[in-house]
């Protein structure tokens, strides 16, 4: 089975392929020809994801699936959530993201934050959401040189290691995205 994977991250693609079964083959926006970058303008992390989605089914009339992600941080009411990527700016620097983060955090003590990526899949007509969240808390500085975005200053709970530290293989396990693609891998296993 063939399915497209609606995004142009080169680390998401690596870690989704990375626990899908052998018998499903993902393709990713460049091999439909699809270069653009996809409109992700709803105020919410599963609204963006449908957006996605839609867009392709539309423009490309694939069936496909895709992500959206965000840090969800207690102390800043859920901010930067569904604006993750763009906290800092619409240049969407992974840094200037996490210094503006670190830099809002810098007198709270409730380091509390959690990321969610919601999953949208578009499979004959229906569209299907799965969810996964991982709990877990904003280090004060940024550690290890693995994954990306904010991996470098999140810890998940009961970790001493933050996401940039520790293998894909166990951030899979335990991630949001992992956890949702599992639910995914689940459902396309049983269609
Ligand atoms: P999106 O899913 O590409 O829209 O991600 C939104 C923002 O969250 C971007 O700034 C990403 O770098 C960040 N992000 C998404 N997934 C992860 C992750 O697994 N770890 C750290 N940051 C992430």
């Amino acid at each position: 089975m063939k399915i497209v994977f609606a995004t142009n991250n080169r680390n998401k693609l690596k870690e989704v392929q990375a626990i899908m079964p052998e018998n499903i083959q993902l393709l990713s926006l460049k091999d439909i020809n699809c270069t653009e970058d996809i409109p992700e303008t709803r105020d919410t992390i599963e609204g963006n994801a449908i957006q996605k989605v839609e867009y392709i089914k539309t423009n490309y009339g694939y069936d496909c699936f895709a992500d959206d992600t965000g840090l969800e941080v207690e102390a800043l009411n859920g901010a930067p959530g569904v604006y993750s990527a763009r906290f800092a700016g619409p240049q969407r620097s992974a840094i200037d993201n996490t210094i503006k983060l670190l830099k809002e955090l810098e007198k709270k003590d409730n380091r509390t934050a959690q990321f969610k990526t919601v999953i949208a899949l578009q499979l004959n007509g229906t569209c299907y959401t799965f969810t996964g969240i991982c709990k877990g808390k904003i280090t004060k500085s940024p550690k290890g040189e693995g994954g990306f975005g904010y991996d470098p200053v999140f810890k998940a709970i009961d970790y001493s290691q933050t996401f940039a530290e520790i293998s894909l293989e166990e951030k899979n396990i335990i991630g949001h995205r992992g956890k949702a693609v599992k639910q995914l891998i689940d459902f396309l296993n049983k269609y």
